[in-house]
């Protein structure tokens, strides 16, 4: 899977795509991610990417030519998509995250100021795509999100970890928790089920937890869970 970040500060991106298993993914070949200067493509004489928005208001705008002729530099394959991280786009969630993971490459267009000129995205961009009801100061930190989120679901990411597709949200359900050495600290104990050695209570318990845990705190997820056939779903909370 190959990431292109089209964004004015690829910097940002330093720290997260050398560390961890991101950092090994990109060591192991598995992804790739490259960043774009948007800047180095203004015909601009002072390398300026923004200007005034039309019809006046606050903050500038940035301006389609240094985003066109970046997004063109980059040589892609056809199972691609050009994805404007932006607050007014479609909210990210799993599907969505397996969706992408199936493309070949990725472009996420990171805007900043008060936004990007209509008339790139209207005519460059496949998808607007946000993290949450909330506004970040630039695209950056939501296109790690969407890089982290979806580098995950790509085979071989995950090593030392389950299958991704047994976790959190792939069944629609929030985790259950998870404990590890000592089985007790300051006199708090784990629950005795976790050293009962019985693999089919454990499972049983965990399934419960995350129902009862995802039942309280997501109760729109626990619908969408009790709608679908489960297999194992005989537990009744
Ligand atoms: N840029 C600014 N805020 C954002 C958000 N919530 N999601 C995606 N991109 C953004």
């Amino acid at each position: 899977m190959k990431f292109h970040i089209l964004t004015l500060f690829p910097e940002q991106f330093t720290s997260f795509m050398e560390t961890s298993i991101i950092g090994n993914a990109v060591d192991k070949k598995v992804i790739s991610i490259d960043t774009v200067q948007i800047r180095d493509f203004s015909k601009d004489k002072h390398k300026k990417v923004d200007d005034y928005p039309f019809g006046g208001g606050a903050g500038m705008v940035m301006a389609v030519q240094p985003l066109r002729d970046a997004l063109e530099s980059i040589e892609r394959k056809r199972n691609s998509k050009v994805i404007y991280m932006s607050p007014r786009g479609t909210t990210l969630n799993h599907e969505k995250v397996v969706e992408l993971s199936k493309l070949d490459e990725l472009v996420l267009v990171c805007g900043h100021y008060e936004g990007v000129d209509q008339r790139f995205i209207d005519n460059y961009v496949d998808e607007e795509l946000s993290i949450g009801d909330y506004v970040l100061t630039g695209g950056e930190l939501a296109a790690m999100v969407v890089v982290d989120s979806v580098s995950r679901m790509v085979d071989s990411v995950l090593t030392n970890h389950s299958s991704a597709d047994e976790e959190s949200f792939a069944m629609d359900l929030l985790e259950y928790p998870h404990y590890t050495r000592p089985a007790q600290i300051d006199g708090i104990k784990i629950p005795d089920v976790l050293l009962s050695g019985h693999h089919g209570e454990i499972a049983k318990w965990r399934l419960e937890q995350s129902m009862m845990v995802t039942k309280e705190r997501r109760p729109d997820l626990f619908e969408k869970y009790k709608n679908k056939p489960h297999e194992k779903s005989v537990l009744k909370l």
